[in-house]
């Protein structure tokens, strides 16, 4: 396939390589001249592996962008998109935060508009930029003209192994705007590696991207709380520790727990955060990243019962499952229990039943009179026992799941806590 760059820089130009090395015709544009004369003179400024072996041989045409849109069937977009050097992370963080600039993407992807507009033809544009949720909707895409066929197709690569995380990548993140032009991109990548192509929506795209980094920053700064808490309580060593939490690959390096619903409970994991928040305080560590935790569970669960509030004027509040693990009736430390007590702190009452803990559900509908028909209902799903996919709603109800898990209910709303593209 011929195969266009626009932006050569360090993530353009190593996987333009990585794409020639598949037998691909690669042709590349950047409006920097200092970046163009490295290429020509088979140089760069930044250490990359692989880069020294492609580089000497590589055929890279440059090229104008309008012969840049001509030659090439697919054209990825790697232009920067970088932050005011305060926002980099290595200085302190200013008082007010502030999105990535987006001027030198914008500038970049109007030229090439401009560029496949006037060659009249279909041409499928892939960016891979980092952007914030929303940016490709909302100001990238009013600068184009109806011929760019667009992708969004952020890369998990880190610097110094791009060529080796673009060839051998964990999967492929695909956000579709247009469905022909996904398809071609989806041929493409099948001559590049066999990883699973996971297709979005755009904007799913530009949170799973900036969400793994996160991810990747989150484990880093729990060892390294770890790290600390060792620097100052005798007989321990960091590395002996997160050797061991290494070895739990059934629960922590793996899937487990990593589905959006209500916070962590039980009976022993809250109060260890909350023991911990202590022992960090105890100890002075920098930060109590045990209280981040808990705080984040707290104020969730005061965010949930003002989305409660808000949805049950004139209804009568329910709340289904106080346990918190399905089909147990364990409820030390649950969530569903918080939202209740933070409700009630509030003042409204609250209606709440368990089928693992309560009374029969023929006694419980009696008495919260589910189906008097003068009533209105908002429910609450507080625990994903799985009874509750066919409970009999009452009509009109309002029904609140922080598990998606509750889908077509009759004459009744559903709230799907974290999804806002299925609705009932
Ligand atoms: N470098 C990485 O490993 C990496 C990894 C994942 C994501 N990203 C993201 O990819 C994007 C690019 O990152 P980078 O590190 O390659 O940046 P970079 O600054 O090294 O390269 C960007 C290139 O685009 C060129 N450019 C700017 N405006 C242009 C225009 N109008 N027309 C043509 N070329 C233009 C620049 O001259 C430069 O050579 C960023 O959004 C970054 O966050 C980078």
């Amino acid at each position: 396939m011929k195969v266009g760059f626009l932006g050569l820089g360090k993530l353009g130009l190593p996987v333009s390589l990585a794409v020639e090395s598949k037998g691909h015709e690669v042709f590349g544009y950047d409006i920097s001249q200092q970046t163009i004369d490295d290429i020509k003179n088979k140089k760069i400024r930044y250490r990359e592996e692989w880069v020294d072996t492609y580089l000497p041989k590589t055929k890279l045409k440059i090229l104008s962008i309008d012969e840049l849109v001509k030659s090439s069937e697919i054209i990825f977009v790697p232009i920067q998109t970088p932050h005011d050097p305060l926002y980099e992370g290595i200085t302190k963080i200013p008082k007010k935060r502030i999105d990535f600039d987006y001027s030198f993407l914008k500038s970049g992807l109007k030229d090439l508009s401009a560029a496949i507009e006037k060659n009249k033809e279909d041409k499928v544009v892939i960016i891979i930029s980092t952007v914030l949720p929303g940016t490709i909707r909302n100001e990238i895409k009013p600068l184009l003209g109806s011929h760019t066929k667009l992708c969004y197709n952020p890369f998990f690569i880190a610097m110094g192994s791009t060529i080796r995380d673009f060839l051998y990548p964990e999967f492929i993140l695909f956000g579709v705007d247009n469905e022909k032009a996904s398809e071609k991109a989806q041929n493409f990548y099948k001559t590049i590696c066999d990883s699973p192509f996971y297709k979005t929506t755009i904007e799913n795209a530009e949170l799973i991207k900036v969400s793994y980094n996160t991810m990747i920053s989150t484990k880093i700064s729990f060892v390294n709380t770890i790290m600390e808490a060792c620097h100052h309580l005798p007989n321990t060593n960091v590395d002996d520790v997160t050797n061991a939490l290494k070895m739990a690959n059934r629960r922590l390096i793996s899937d487990a727990y990593m589905s959006g619903g209500m916070g962590d409970g039980g009976g022993c994991h809250p109060r260890d955060n909350i023991a911990l928040s202590h022992l960090s305080q105890k100890l002075g560590l920098s930060y109590d990243w045990f209280e981040g935790i808990m705080m984040q569970r707290e104020k969730q669960s005061e965010w949930l019962a003002d989305l409660v509030i808000k949805n049950s004027e004139n209804r009568q509040i329910n709340i289904l499952g106080k346990t918190f693990k399905p089909e147990t009736n364990l409820m030390l430390g649950s969530p569903s229990l918080l939202l209740e007590n933070i409700l009630k702190e509030k003042g409204y009452k609250v209606y709440s039943w368990d089928p693992f803990v309560d009374e029969d559900f023929s006694e419980i509908s009696k008495k919260f009179n589910w189906y008097n028909n003068q009533k209105k209902h908002t429910f609450f799903i507080g625990t994903k026992h799985a009874d509750f996919v066919n409970f009999k709603f009452p009509k009109d109800s309002i029904i609140i799941d922080p598990f998606r898990f509750i889908y077509n209910v009759k004459d009744c709303k559903i709230i799907r806590i974290g999804d806002s593209i299925n609705k009932n």
